[in-house]
């Protein structure tokens, strides 16, 4: 069916993402049409360990890895003749998990002289916005929030990034999961922080809202995550219960205050009047709503994608790989995993 649809001067993209515990590849069109989009996420095989442990999370993708790519061929309808270039993550993220990726892209470019465009995961999580808003085009700002990184970014131009702030210690979401911990919620924390604070009082408890030095665009969760920590302690030993879902609501609370505060503050300040939110943390709940409002307020555009776009997927990877292949990006066979590549 698709493949009567497409033209011959279409750019297909076989995007291939394994730089944590997620397994994914996927086909996109043009840079903005997803064909397929095939995840293999290993967060049940964690999940005891209570995070991503490196060394399983390697040997998981390349178990997967190939059934993964077939799989996202086949659902795009598509074969290797039709695609037209090969785009892999490549940094940052865990050694081991980067390189199933890189050797597997290295090695379908090898066998069908495809080209080969390395990408960088953060640029993936920024373009994953391009998916859903056809519209939106750079600039604006973005915030990057995941489980490893909690960026303010300026996006010129395609792939032209500029860092404006960034955590001084712990990921947002590396917060999430490690309060998450702390009630006894278990790993991912975000996503199960975000159902429970339905319940509580986000007023409840007054958290900490970290002010950082110089950089006021910069952001801090460490002092966040330990009055957290101080709170569960003291309750403890008084004797007194501790009501979770208060806990999670006015943690999740003092996360949105900081985040929307810092980068529609950036936003202004910078001159722009688009903003987007990107990485599994831009899959929470009330930190969309709480931008929602403050962008409509602030007569700001906003743009966020939908949550599987949120977290680790191939198609955003296949969009960033869609822009540098257009820029005439392309990488050699000795491309190799970066795991603390700079944006
Ligand atoms: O972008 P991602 O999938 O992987 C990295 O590149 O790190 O982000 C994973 C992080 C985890 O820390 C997870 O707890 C958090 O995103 N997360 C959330 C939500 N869904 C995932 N945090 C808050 N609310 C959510 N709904
Ligand atoms: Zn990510």
């Amino acid at each position: 069916m698709i493949l009567e649809q497409l033209n011959k001067e279409d750019v297909l993209i076989l995007a291939i993402e394994t730089s944590c515990d997620e397994t994914a590849a996927s086909v996109v069109k043009n840079g903005r049409e997803v064909l397929s989009n095939v995840i293999y996420t290993q967060i049940a095989l964690h999940t005891k360990f209570g995070g991503v442990v490196p060394e399983i999370a390697s040997r998981k993708h390349i178990e997967k890895i190939n059934q993964v790519i077939e799989g996202a061929l086949e659902e795009a309808g598509v074969t290797l003749k039709d695609i037209t270039a090969v785009a892999v993550t490549y940094g940052p993220g865990l050694v081991g998990a980067l390189l199933v990726g890189v050797s597997e892209a290295k090695a379908i470019c090898f066998a069908t002289g495809l080209p080969l465009i390395g990408v960088h995961h953060i640029s993936g999580h920024i373009s994953a916005n391009y998916i859903e808003h056809r519209e939106l085009e750079p600039p604006f700002v973005c915030l990057v929030a995941s489980g490893g990184h909690s960026h303010l970014v300026t996006v010129r131009d395609y792939g032209e990034y500029a860092i404006i702030g960034r955590t001084r210690d712990d990921a947002a979401g590396e917060a999430f999961d490690k309060v998450a911990r702390a009630i006894g919620l278990g790993y991912p924390g975000g996503p199960k922080i975000d159902r429970l604070s339905r319940e509580g009082n986000p007023e409840a408890i007054p958290f900490p809202r970290a002010k950082v030095g110089e950089n006021e665009y910069d952001f801090s969760f460490s002092g966040l995550k330990s009055a957290v920590l101080n709170y569960l302690n003291s309750c403890q030993m008084k004797g007194e219960e501790v009501n979770k879902a208060d806990v999670a609501a006015s943690f999740q609370k003092a996360v949105t205050d900081v985040l929307v505060e810092h980068s529609l503050h950036a936003v202004k300040e910078f001159g722009f009047d688009k903003f987007a939110i990107a990485g599994g943390v831009a899959a929470n709940s009330s930190l969309r709503a709480a931008f929602e409002q403050e962008c409509a307020r602030r007569g700001i555009t906003f743009y966020h994608p939908s949550p599987v776009y949120c977290t680790d997927n191939a198609a955003m990877i296949g969009v960033a790989g869609y822009y540098e292949y257009i820029r005439g990006v392309r990488h050699g066979y000795d491309l190799n995993a970066v795991p603390n590549l700079g944006l």
